[in-house]
């Protein structure tokens, strides 16, 4: 497969006519950000439309967290726009954010150790404005199964990650920015996290803006991939899959062969 294909020019900032879609939910515009003097995105530029999947990649330090902190609105870009429903949402404070639905799952799955699996479900309820309880049974994590009672703070590396995913879809998001779902957990409890988060996310018709580090995990159940280098998304594709192979994901994520 012909890896440099995948873009116009692998180094080269994305311009937006590169890639022309009909009403994106989520458009991420030339973004340079970083932190104080130093600028981790360099021009990114991406899209997400209605009920995506899209998983984003790249090596360490490439700038995959910045771009979900740019999008939640935990940093303001130096340069570029972010588009959220047709709204330029750039300069909108993150609690603006979160009210108009765009959820941030961050690394390590944040959770409230006093707290049941019920509790943390019913607060996510009420944050969605539904408020009542949330019947555990619907719950499809396997890892919480038997669980709506114990406290969080009780709970294995799994459990808890599963619970704050479990919670974050109980706001009922419009988006959801997910970064590392997986991370820190056992190959089959990390696979079984990934697979019924998406699984959970398709039923709901939830877009999802997904870095993973566990790719061989998340390519096959994404709509599409988005490969950071550098601060740049250096290839995008439409057929995750086809990334699947050793050799053209090293040459994607440190420009050279595996
Ligand atoms: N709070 C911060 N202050 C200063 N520099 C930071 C901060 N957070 C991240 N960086 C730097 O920005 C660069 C990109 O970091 P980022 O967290 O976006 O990478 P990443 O792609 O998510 O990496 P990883 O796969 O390790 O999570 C790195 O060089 C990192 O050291
Ligand atoms: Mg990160």
């Amino acid at each position: 497969m012909n890896v440099m294909n995948e873009r116009p020019a692998l180094n080269s900032p994305i311009q937006p006519e590169d890639f022309p879609e009909r009403s994106p939910l989520l458009r991420v515009e030339n973004v340079h950000a970083g932190y104080g003097k130093k600028e981790v995105l360099q021009g990114v530029t991406l899209s997400l439309a209605p009920g995506e999947i899209v998983a984003v990649i790249g090596a360490n330090g490439a700038g995959k967290s910045t771009l979900l902190k740019v999008v939640a609105g935990l940093i303001k870009p130096a340069a570029g726009r972010v588009i959220f429903r047709g709204e330029d949402i750039t300069n909108l404070p993150t609690y603006r954010r979160a009210r108009g639905g765009i959820a941030y799952l961050i690394q390590g799955g944040a959770v409230f150790p006093s707290l049941s699996v019920g509790d943390h479900l019913e607060l996510g309820r009420a944050a969605a404005r539904r408020g009542g309880r949330v019947s555990c049974g619907v719950l499809p994590f396997p890892a919480l199964e038997d669980r709506a009672s114990s406290a969080a703070g009780l709970f294995s590396g799994g459990q808890r990650q599963a619970l704050a995913s479990a919670t974050i879809l109980s706001t009922e998001p419009a988006l959801l920015l997910a970064d590392e779902p997986s991370a820190g957990l056992a190959p089959a409890a990390a696979a079984e996290l990934l697979a019924t988060l998406a699984a959970a996310s398709r039923e709901r018709g939830l877009p999802v803006l997904w870095v993973e580090q566990r790719v061989a995990d998340v390519l096959p159940l994404a709509d599409r991939a988005v490969l950071l280098r550098s601060g740049l998304v250096a290839a995008e594709t439409s057929s995750p899959g086809d990334w699947l192979d050793g050799e053209t994901l090293a040459h994607l994520t440190f420009g050279r062969g595996a």
